[in-house]
């Protein structure tokens, strides 16, 4: 397809969806919730990837920031482009790059129209970019940020439920609505995340061979506390692995859930997308 087609066709297809976005529901509609198409792995064919995930049936993307400059990378590619919303925050790997100016930065920017969420944020205790005490700050701060501009977040959680729960539970007179995306924990991690009113996002992994647990999570929690997401270009699921990962594969995620369930492609895609729409009500606005 040359650029001209690409474009006419994404064009069509962006009048089309968000017509049906906030309004209908007769056709199936994902909205990969987390993806990171500031990554450099993406780039000249972003609009193909765009495309790509518009034929799978993907209404919306949430493109997530890990570090001001990506935020504001973010909020320019869903100025752009009507599919894409954006989430500001600094991802807990780089708390200690992250100045006082960058944190006042991130909350001026909560404020732009394409802005539907905080994050991304957490805890990540796996790898060692930055000390606890210092990502903790940085994510009390962003909970913060994210109350006050009563916007949800997107938080990220990776061996560190022991620090992420009781930080939670301290907070919550003071803490927004959200999602721990791409879930990793025990169900007994879920269960308390829940337990507090947050979200499930649950992406590639669903579908690894290895991954008996967290299928038994998704098949245990509500539904109605589930969405959808890929982590782009991480994590792609089974089938695509050692492959850049894309927006549009957030229909395989679909799949391995509505297997789980015991429910439709089409039924999964209508709830998940309502839970998402809820929780970031920016989006219909
Ligand atoms: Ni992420």
């Amino acid at each position: 397809m040359t650029n001209t087609k690409a474009q006419m066709s994404n064009a069509i297809t962006y009048k089309v969806l968000s017509f049906e976005f906030c309004h209908l529901n007769f056709l199936i509609m994902l909205i990969d919730t987390h993806a990171h198409l500031t990554d450099k792995k993406f780039g000249p064919d972003l609009e193909e990837v765009i495309a790509r995930a518009a034929e799978q049936g993907v209404g919306a993307i949430i493109d997530v920031g890990d570090s001001l400059v990506s935020s504001m990378q973010c909020i320019e590619h869903a100025t752009r482009n009507a599919m894409l919303f954006a989430s500001v925050g600094i991802h807990p790997n780089n708390a200690e790059q992250a100045s006082a100016d960058d944190l006042r930065r991130i909350t001026d920017l909560a404020d732009a129209p394409r802005v539907v969420a905080i994050g991304e944020t957490g805890l990540d205790f796996y790898r060692h970019h930055a000390r606890h005490d210092v990502q903790e700050e940085l994510f009390k701060n962003l909970l913060r940020v994210a109350a006050r501009k009563r916007l949800p977040v997107i938080m990220h959680c990776r061996d560190a439920y022991k620090g992420l729960l009781p930080l939670l539970g301290e907070m919550r007179g003071d803490c927004p609505n959200g999602v721990l995306h791409c879930f990793s924990g025990e169900i007994s991690d879920a269960e308390a995340i829940i337990g507090m009113g947050f979200s499930i996002s649950l992406g590639g992994p669903l579908t690894y061979p290895g991954n008996v647990g967290l299928r038994e999570i998704a098949r245990r929690v509500p539904i109605e506390r589930i969405l959808l997401e890929t982590d782009c270009p991480y994590l792609p699921p089974q089938g695509k692995r050692g492959k850049r990962n894309e927006p549009a594969n957030v229909a395989l995620v679909a799949e391995a859930l509505a297997g789980l369930r015991g429910m439709t492609v089409a039924e999964i895609a209508e709830v998940t997308s309502g839970n998402a729409k809820r929780l970031f009500g920016k989006m219909c606005d």
